[in-house]
């Protein structure tokens, strides 16, 4: 084959790409603007606008075959390009400090719900194995890339891979639109945001939608979400090796060996991260990147809604028993992981030490730090309304830090030298301080307080160089 027919093909099929991605990008625009006029919470989160848009369109007019191409090459490569991208959020640190709980839940979760409703899908509702195999592996890893990968492998009928990926993405869809507005509203009490991102995460099937449903609450539960649900699509792989090996075994007939999926993209992704995590990006790049990245996330929903036909459903007229596997499959994925991250964070909540002032006072380096004034904006803890105490160090409060910290931004009524009080809690845990990070130790963090922190800074300065460490070490130790 010379070059140019090669090209021209090239060629060819990137134009048979052009309508559905230029059609996903131009609804990804729509979406976020009528989000921004909708107000909060929705403002907030485009992406979920985004994927009730596409399904309205979707099942409102039949899909013109010209636009199929682009939808497609959308939800998978673009979906994975926004994944490997989610990489600039997140460094090893971030992952160091993310723990082997949220990890375990993920496999205890992914375990449970494929065995739980595979058994529940044929024994009860009486579908197909086949077909019940594929629900619950949609329901227990990641939708439509684990039924995919799934039917590959146990060569399962392609009309049950379709059916299966409808199913679990409408429930997918419903855990997205339902879990945010939950924890929002107060229905998932003992969650902190991570936590919620650990819960959604673990339980919610496709990446995407975890995406949308954890950065609907906030960027820490995107963090962890992301984190949890690709180690969870990391075990897709052994999982795929399991059932490999008993399809193989039940027919040893046909020799052929099917080649297992690898997903490459969570390569891609940890790259990425691993570049973060080395280098840092100039924060403009950085906000372009992350831009960008949330704007693909915006077309894939909208690809995704656009293609989910609800009629499929009543394919094969299981239609009702399948509507009872979804149900059961989302209150078994959303109990399960719900009770393990509560009933660790509940754990978690009993070893903390509720005194922190007299804790403070107990060291040198607290009395010194309370002496200096550090605690006027620093507040060891503060009362929560139902009586609890919070340990912070922090006011939660801002304050004008003087020219030294002046990024010269204007928003609104803030200058830019104000600034709200980090919580100096789990300070050891960070290598680098202040609102852009520019400080690599706590002299320089200090020593850059200025403005409403001028007179406590220098007070500090004036104490003796043994003292100042003093203080370095009480703060290295909350
Ligand atoms: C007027 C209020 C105020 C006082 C007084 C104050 N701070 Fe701060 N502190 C802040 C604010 C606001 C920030 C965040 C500034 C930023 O991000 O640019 C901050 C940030 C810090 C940080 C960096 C934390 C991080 O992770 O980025 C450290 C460390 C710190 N303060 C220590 C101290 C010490 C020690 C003292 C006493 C000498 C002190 N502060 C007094 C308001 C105050």
């Amino acid at each position: 084959m010379s070059a140019t027919l090669a090209l021209r093909r090239g060629a060819a099929s990137a134009r048979g790409l052009g309508p559905g991605i230029a059609l996903a990008a131009a609804l990804a625009v729509v979406a976020s603007w009528v989000a921004g006029g909708l107000g909060e919470p929705l403002a907030r989160n485009p992406v979920l606008v985004a994927m009730l848009l596409g399904l309205l369109l979707g099942n409102a007019f039949a899909c013109p075959d010209s636009l199929k191409p682009g939808l497609d090459f959308t939800k998978r490569y673009l979906l994975r390009l926004g994944i490997v991208l989610v990489g600039f959020r997140i460094t090893l640190h971030l992952f160091s400090e993310l723990g082997i709980a949220p990890i375990a839940i993920a496999g205890v979760e992914l375990v449970t719900v494929l065995v739980v409703l595979r058994w529940v899908g044929v024994r009860v509702f009486k579908l197909d194995p086949e077909l019940a195999l594929l629900v619950a592996a949609g329901s227990a890893i990641c939708g439509a890339a684990a039924i995919l990968c799934v039917a590959a492998v146990t060569r399962a009928r392609e009309q049950h891979a379709g059916i299966a990926i409808a199913l679990i993405t409408l429930a997918g869809t419903l855990a997205l639109l339902v879990y945010p507005v939950a924890f929002v509203a107060g229905f998932l009490p003992g969650l902190d945001d991570r936590q919620f991102g650990t819960f959604v995460g673990a339980s919610i099937y496709e990446l995407a939608q975890v995406y949308g449903a954890s950065f609907a609450v906030s960027e820490g539960a995107l963090n962890t979400a992301t984190l949890v649900k690709l180690s969870k699509v990391l075990m897709l792989i052994p999982l795929l090796v399991v059932l490999g090996g008993l399809r193989r075994r039940r027919d040893r007939a046909t020799a052929s060996t099917t080649p297992i999926p690898f997903p490459w993209f969570v390569l891609g992704f940890v790259a990425v991260m691993l570049l973060n995590s080395s280098f840092t990006l100039h924060p403009q790049a950085r906000r372009l990147i992350l831009e960008f990245d949330q704007f693909l996330f915006l077309m894939v929903m909208i690809a995704l809604g656009l293609t989910t036909r609800l009629s499929r459903l009543k394919e094969g007229g299981v239609g009702w028993r399948l509507l009872g596997v979804g149900a059961v499959g989302l209150a078994l994925s959303s109990t399960v992981a719900y009770g393990l991250v509560a009933s660790i964070s509940a754990r978690g909540a009993t070893t903390e030490t509720p005194a922190a002032e007299s804790a403070m006072l107990a060291s040198t380096g607290g009395r010194l730090f309370s002496s200096s004034g550090c605690d006027k904006c620093h507040v060891p803890s503060l009362r929560a309304t139902d009586g609890d105490s919070v340990t912070l160090f922090s006011d939660l409060l801002i304050h004008d830090m003087g020219p030294a910290l002046d990024d010269k931004i204007v928003q609104g009524n803030a200058t830019g030298a104000d600034w709200r009080t980090t919580p100096l809690v789990a300070l050891h845990t960070r290598r680098r301080y202040l609102h852009d990070g520019r400080a690599t130790t706590l002299r320089d963090a200090v020593l850059a307080h200025g403005g409403e922190a001028q007179v406590v800074r220098d007070r500090f300065f004036r104490l003796d160089d043994g003292e100042r460490e003093a203080v370095y070490r009480f703060l290295s130790a909350l």
